[in-house]
């Protein structure tokens, strides 16, 4: 029995993944091709030219994985599924042989007592799809719900987590408007929003289909990037001054969590936004906020950065350099902890939904040592600061269900490639071997004592 230090009773203690970061074999078992395969191939859009060809190779070795998983005393682990090794064209064709594979995955996790938290759709768009229009076609919402029928009927007899989408903003932007990740377009800003816009019709057609046909009563949410502001103190003024920075939309393009929350959580678009976006703003009808703001069970949020405010003299917000010198990571990315506890406080009392922190980690520059362990002390204290900041979090009033470290072991980092190493197993892509890092055993210290023996949270910057 877990013993109450913050975190609730039922605490889910994850690691995450997604498909085409780890799993290789693209061209096995009746896979389609995916818009990934197709921008891999792009001279120079990808670090080295790597590719996710092999990645981390957990297709052929997912059973070492869940060991793996086992040992380090996992009660969930965040998968997503690879839209086209189950319908390689997109639509229609079924393939038995990739569906086959997740229904193995899925017993093997839960045979070892691991819950699978579902993604269904972790960026690897089928590339057949794209072909005929991709997100930009209004039939795209309709072509994610049957395939989200098709994964739920299969497997939702025996899971019941699900999120539809991760990160929307990344592929909606970073894939169509700036292309430097698949599917690689630069459309104009009219086009990009017409994506966004469909994808939450997508995710709302997605939520319907599994609380219509999942078999386990379903607990369904949604993985979105955080972009929360921290505020440089705790004066009242501050901190309110963060908050509405967080969920202020007031340039086009915006990756405020405003922007890309609100609609699929409170039904509206930001007016400020809409204002911003000017004529790029689609055409929205009541329908379709509707639709898209289907009812969830918990916002999964992925933190990885956090910009800090202070209030200005004219009241507005007035961002904050991180000081010289700001411990940053192998991706230089600023050690940032207060980014988390603000991000789950101010998401909480938003949308008044249970959050998941559905990803967390840090890279870092990771190898092997003569002595064969991996040494990653920073991650050590990564995991302690993150998460005692994230239990403050939890006494502080929000309601916290689960933590995802980003990941289970390193893989593919989109346009990085393999230069950015982010798991707490190393992984040897020469050969697969697989090596849990020192905070791999730190992490099984912490998830052991449902994180009792975390130090004090100590803000960084006060
Ligand atoms: C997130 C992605 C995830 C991984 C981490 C580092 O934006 O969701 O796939 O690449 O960043």
């Amino acid at each position: 029995m877990k013993t109450n230090s913050g975190f609730r009773k039922d605490f889910s203690w994850g690691a995450a993944t997604a498909a085409y970061q780890i799993e290789g074999a693209v061209r096995e078992g009746g896979r389609g091709p995916s818009t990934w395969d197709m921008f891999c191939k792009k001279p120079g859009a990808i670090w080295r030219d790597n590719s996710g060809d092999v990645a981390s190779d957990h297709y052929h070795r997912w059973r070492e994985d869940i060991t793996l998983m086992k040992r380090l005393g996992l009660d969930a682990y965040r998968l997503s599924i690879a839209w086209s090794r189950v319908m390689p064209s997109g639509t229609g064709h079924i393939n038995p042989k990739g569906l086959g594979f997740y229904d193995r995955l899925v017993d093997g996790l839960l045979k070892a007592g691991i819950k699978p938290w579902v993604t269904l759709f972790h960026w690897d768009y089928p590339l057949a799809l794209y072909k005929r229009g991709g997100w930009l076609h209004p039939d795209s919402p309709k072509w994610f719900a049957d395939y989200t029928r098709v994964v739920v009927d299969r497997l939702s007899d025996r899971v019941s987590d699900w999120m539809t989408l991760n990160e929307p903003p990344c592929f909606v932007f970073i894939g169509h408007l700036y292309g430097t990740h698949a599917p690689g377009d630069k459309l104009p800003l009219a086009r990009a929003l017409r994506v966004q816009h469909n994808t939450f019709l997508s995710h709302g057609r997605g939520v319907q289909v599994i609380r219509e046909r999942a078999k386990l009563p379903p607990r369904v949410g949604i993985a979105c990037v955080s972009h929360s502001k921290t505020p440089v103190s705790l004066g009242k003024a501050d901190i309110e001054t963060a908050r509405q920075s967080t969920f202020t939309t007031d340039t086009p393009a915006s990756w405020s969590d405003a922007w890309w929350m609100d609609p699929v959580i409170l039904g509206r678009y930001p007016e400020d936004g809409i204002r911003a976006n000017g004529k790029a703003m689609p055409k929205v009808t009541r329908d379709e906020m509707a639709l898209m703001s289907q009812p969830l069970d918990f916002l999964g949020i992925n933190v990885y950065q956090g910009g800090r405010v202070r209030r200005g003299a004219n009241g507005k917000a007035v961002e904050v350099p991180y000081p010289v010198g700001n411990p940053i990571t192998a991706f230089k990315w600023n050690l940032a902890p207060d980014s988390l506890y603000w991000a789950a406080r101010f998401y909480y009392e938003r949308y008044r939904l249970p959050i998941a922190v559905t990803e967390n980690g840090m890279s870092g520059t990771d190898w092997a040592s003569l002595d064969g362990k991996v040494h990653d002390p920073q991650r050590i204290d990564f995991l302690d600061r993150y998460l005692s900041a994230l239990r403050q979090a939890a006494r502080d009033g929000a309601d916290i269900i689960g933590y995802f470290h980003w990941s289970l072991l390193d893989n593919f980092e989109w346009a990085e490639g393999f230069k950015e190493r982010f798991g707490l197993i190393h992984v040897d892509y020469p050969t697969g071997k697989r090596t849990p890092k020192d905070s791999y055993y730190h992490y099984r210290k912490i998830i052991s004592g449902n994180g009792k023996n975390l130090p004090k949270y100590r803000p960084m910057y006060r």
